[in-house]
């Protein structure tokens, strides 16, 4: 039996009907036994402030700790203005310091990006990609997810309604799976 891997997910919108925010729902919903997927949220995080290093703010460190206690960390973010939202950038910042002591170190990623419109967030998924390589993160390159038209695609009860968009989330937590198990040994002890 695979080993349970504790999957931390962080969810680049704040709003509460969110499309991103129902996408790792469903996707922690779907997953298979061996991942267990936990949003980890980062409304609550104070703006990041390299003065504050030494002697964080209590949900900063609270925070970093979640990601350094995660086997694996998904991201699943909308784009604003062709990029990831501030809120994302400010806790990928948060738990990424003080310098050397990076929580992201090694951890296998994913990265999904969610859209209404037709691009999918194609802008932003690769923005998040510059810092993750930066940040020694292994991610998954394959299958690829920018999940477009994201208006039309759950139903009122939150699974998504869309047989093969349903199919492909499979495939892609799948894969997941696998790279999560094929990036373990490079994951620092926590
Ligand atoms: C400040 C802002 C900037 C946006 N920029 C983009 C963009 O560059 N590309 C895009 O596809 N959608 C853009 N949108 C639309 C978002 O994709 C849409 O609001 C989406 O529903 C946000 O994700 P959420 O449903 O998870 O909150 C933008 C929305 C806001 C509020």
């Amino acid at each position: 039996m695979p080993q349970t891997r504790n999957v931390a997910v962080i969810v680049g919108s704040l709003r509460k009907e969110s499309y991103n925010r129902k996408m790792a729902l469903a996707l922690a919903a779907i997953a298979p036994e061996s991942l267990k997927l936990q949003i980890v949220e980062i409304g609550q995080l104070p703006h990041y402030n390299q003065d504050d290093d030494a002697n964080p703010p209590a949900a900063s460190a609270a925070f970093k700790q979640r990601i350094a206690d995660a086997d694996a960390v998904l991201f699943v973010t909308p784009e604003y203005n062709r990029s990831v939202p501030g809120v994302l950038k400010n806790a990928i910042d948060i738990a990424s310091r003080p310098y050397g002591k990076s929580a992201w170190s090694g951890k296998p990623a994913a990265v999904m990006s969610v859209s209404p419109g037709a691009i999918g967030g194609f802008g932003a998924n690769h923005h998040l990609r510059q810092s993750l390589v930066f940040l020694d993160m292994p991610v998954l390159q394959q299958p690829e997810a920018y999940v477009g038209g994201a208006d039309k695609l759950f139903a009122d009860d939150g699974s998504i309604s869309n047989p093969a968009t349903q199919e492909f989330m499979g495939k892609y937590l799948a894969a997941f799976e696998q790279w999560i198990a094929r990036n373990a040994a490079t994951t620092p002890a926590s």
